[in-house]
């Protein structure tokens, strides 16, 4: 096997305690797509390649944790009415929003549905990100639950990207089934997660638990199919309101609870103790123009892992710039520039459940992102910034 080694390097490895996002001059080994060797450039093993980044700062490769990259169909429209007073609850209880959504991706074939994700996806990849999570949830029948998990998987095979996939059945009620919310979980939701557990298709399953979607005692049902299946879970929680999300999602060892502009300091201790990390989703808090922040100290308090990513949908995140997630969340959240770097890298990582991406240490995949930068600081500081230099999905540029 060849070894290929990147020398004259900033290295952000992203290893130390918590969020530190401290800088080390040296050089990255690399053989056989995963990290052999890390350490001074002047110290380094012998090597097949010598490469020299002159300077430049190598991080992990990004990941974006929490996306809703498949969809039919876009909302602009919303985005007007939003802009003309109309609250995104009034949207979604009026038969638009995550249903407007809906009805076009069940109208989108699966080459639609992958067609039209990898610009987005390409954006994505343009900015350093070698894994993004992706779920279903616009589909809310079997058939289109199943086929946008096809979908997140076939652009996994398209690109050098890798994909998770979480279930999101239980997302929103669909029109069909709106008297009748148990029918929908139990002819549609479950039976569809078992199909895509069946298949391999579900690599975690989330919800939504919210006023207008789904209520902790609904979300347990689905948390208690996804146990059956031994799958992980993630959750959807205090958005728009304090719902109880959090509280469940600790409750039941959830990978990860998102957004959380509503969760309490109670809520943070919880979670802390379950380890279940915060992911903070500041493209939809800007696009939603809301005005409660989570509660960010409390987290940093508690000790809770904090993770960022851009939300990519239709509706409340038309977002595809983890850099502009990072930037967003230090101006809007009050992070700093190294938790953010750490939220689109080990917190992100830990949040999806993985355990070989987001540092840079022996052992972990050779997924790298080299910037033209000088600081790590710089990826967050700048707007509308693109500084990547090269990326490397398993060892590869
Ligand atoms: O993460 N919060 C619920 N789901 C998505 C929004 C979906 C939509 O509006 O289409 C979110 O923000
Ligand atoms: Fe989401």
């Amino acid at each position: 096997m060849s070894r290929a080694l990147l020398s004259g390097a900033r290295i952000v490895t992203l290893t130390g305690p918590g969020s530190q996002a401290s800088v080390t001059e040296g050089a990255v080994l690399v053989e056989g797509g995963r990290i052999l060797w890390v350490g001074p450039s002047g110290a380094a093993p012998e090597a097949d390649t010598v490469r020299d980044l002159e300077g430049r700062l190598v991080t992990p490769g990004l990941i974006d944790c929490h996306t809703h990259l498949v969809h039919g169909g876009h909302r602009a429209g919303e985005f007007a009415r939003r802009l003309a007073g109309a609250s995104y609850a009034d949207i979604a209880r009026a038969g638009g929003g995550i249903a407007a959504t809906v009805a076009a991706t069940r109208a989108a074939s699966l080459d639609d549905l992958v067609a039209t994700a990898l610009p987005r996806l390409d954006r994505l990849i343009g900015e350093g990100v070698t894994t993004v999570e992706i779920k279903s949830g616009y589909g809310l029948d079997i058939e289109t639950e199943l086929r946008m998990l096809q979908a997140a998987r076939a652009l996994g095979q398209a690109r050098a990207v890798r994909v998770r996939t979480s279930f999101l059945g239980a997302h929103a009620v669909p029109p069909e089934f709106k008297a009748d919310r148990a029918a929908y979980l139990h002819e549609v939701c479950l039976p569809a997660l078992r199909r895509a557990a069946k298949a391999g298709l579900a690599d975690a399953v989330d919800g939504f638990c919210e006023g207008i979607a789904f209520s902790p005692a609904e979300i347990a049902t689905v948390f208690a199919e996804a146990k059956a299946l031994g799958l992980p879970v993630k959750l959807h929680a205090e958005q728009l309101s304090h719902a109880g999300g959090a509280a469940l999602a600790a409750r039941e060892g959830a990978l990860s609870a998102d957004h959380l502009e509503y969760a309490t300091p109670e809520d943070a201790a919880q979670m802390a103790r379950a380890g279940t990390v915060a992911v903070l989703l500041p493209g939809a808090f800007y696009t939603l123009r809301e005005a409660t922040a989570p509660p960010v100290a409390a987290f940093r308090k508690a000790g809770v892992a904090m993770a960022l990513a851009t939300d990519c949908n239709p509706g409340s995140s038309p977002l595809t710039s983890p850099l502009l997630a990072m930037n967003m969340g230090c101006t809007l959240f009050g992070l700093t520039p190294g938790e953010a770097l750490a939220g689109v890298t080990r917190h992100a990582a830990r949040a999806l459940g993985l355990d070989d991406v987001g540092q840079i240490a022996p052992g972990f995949r050779a997924d790298l992102a080299i910037w033209d930068v000088e600081a790590p600081e710089e990826l967050a500081y700048r707007i509308g910034f693109n500084p990547l230099w090269e990326r490397f999905f398993g060892g590869i540029a």
